[in-house]
């Protein structure tokens, strides 16, 4: 190492700080994150964060684990580089850069006191094996308002001379871009990983409407935050059925928004005529097995419970056959022993976010019918 050459701290030295800590009955605050370019709001948090103890450890995404989360054009700056700039920060006392997706081990490994997150995540959506890590060693979780308006995103698209807010980047027609229509019961996490492609510039697509039949659901609550138009359909007394007048009234939103395509991202009910008509070989799935096994409810188990030794995720044309439609994409996903459904879903879910706005983006190159070319 030459003289004066930057050097992240390592895990003995970060354990050493938490025993030291410890001694003296102080706290140590430890958080994580990609920096990629240090802003405003990344200050601010990390000054609320040191506030919370008496020393703060930041645990900085290596370049790999940067580009498996973000995409190809991430990280902007190099990992060491980003230690770097943190560490001179006045809030912050030791940086150490972690190769994983999950801070899991870390936590386990550092055991620090207190667990600090941005206020886009609640204590629920926190990563389940990150949060059975914290709650293993008894951390306090805390969550810190998010900063509006600042974002390494935003700042991207400045550099770019894109100066439109980020919310019309995601529902505003790009050219030759597709517009979507996504329907979602539960927490959207697919839904995220659709806005944060076309928020990277790796689908070419807005996401013109997002419809569900839960009230209230996580992926309505995200639509709303992202400026998406969100509706609530009434699916009708029957559970995973949907009443004829809420098939009319989706498919009457989906045209009112001139959908070129649909996407089923984590829709629990089953879609009939007339979306299915309308909308004939335009609607996608994806399903967390790799179909034609596992059809149906709760595919993470049905895989475990045979036995099999992989296991992964689907993205498949939708027609009157539950999780039959054609085969567009499949990605694996390793079963390990003692896997609780939980965890494999959790993992298969990270693939889901990667594969569906891949496939998504790939759909004029696949010939794939679309609405109409430049009819919006
Ligand atoms: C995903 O696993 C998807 O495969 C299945 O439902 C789940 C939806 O999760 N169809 P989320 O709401 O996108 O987090």
């Amino acid at each position: 190492m030459a003289d004066g050459e930057y050097r992240p701290a390592t895990l003995d030295e970060v354990r050493r700080l938490r025993a030291e800590l410890n001694l003296q009955k102080k706290k140590l605050v430890f958080t994580n994150g990609c920096f990629d370019l240090l802003h405003a709001g990344h200050v601010r948090y990390l000054k609320q964060a040191r506030a919370l103890g008496d020393a703060l450890v930041v645990a900085v995404n290596s370049d790999a684990s940067v580009r498996a989360l973000k995409g190809p054009t991430r990280p902007i700056q190099s990992q060491n580089d980003r230690a770097e700039i943190l560490s001179a920060l006045r809030s912050v006392d030791k940086v150490i850069v972690f190769d994983d997706q999950r801070v899991t081990k870390l936590i386990e490994d550092i055991r620090p006191h207190i667990y600090a997150k941005g206020g886009d995540y609640t204590i629920e959506s926190l990563n389940e094996e990150e949060h059975e890590a914290l709650e293993f060693v008894r951390a306090d979780i805390k969550i810190l308002p998010l900063v509006q308006g600042r974002s390494t995103t935003a700042t991207v698209n400045r550099l770019l001379g894109n100066t439109a807010p980020e919310k019309e980047i995601v529902v505003a027609s790009p050219p030759g871009g597709l517009r979507l229509g996504v329907l979602g019961s539960g927490k959207g996490s697919n839904f995220a990983a659709i806005i944060s492609a076309i928020k990277r510039g790796e689908l070419n697509a807005a996401v013109a409407v997002t419809i569900s039949d839960v009230q209230n659901s996580g992926v309505m609550k995200l639509a709303e935050s992202a400026g998406v138009p969100a509706v609530f359909v009434d699916p009708g007394p029957e559970p995973n059925k949907l009443a004829k007048p809420a098939q009319k009234e989706i498919c009457d939103h989906l045209k009112k928004h001139h959908v070129d395509v649909v996407v089923l991202a984590g829709f629990m009910r089953v879609l009939k005529s007339p979306v299915l008509s309308t909308f004939k070989d335009r609607i996608v799935n994806v399903h967390p097995s790799l179909l034609p096994k596992f059809k149906g409810l709760d595919a993470p188990q049905q895989a475990i419970d045979e036995g099999e030794i992989e296991s992964g995720c689907t993205v498949h044309l939708v027609n009157e056959e539950l999780d039959g439609g054609r085969i567009l994409e499949q990605a694996t996903v390793p079963i390990h022993i003692r896997d609780t459904a939980e965890k494999l879903h959790e993992r298969i879910k990270e693939q889901e976010h990667k594969l569906l706005p891949k496939v998504l983006n790939e759909w004029r190159e696949r010939g794939l019918p679309v609405w109409s070319e430049g009819k919006k």
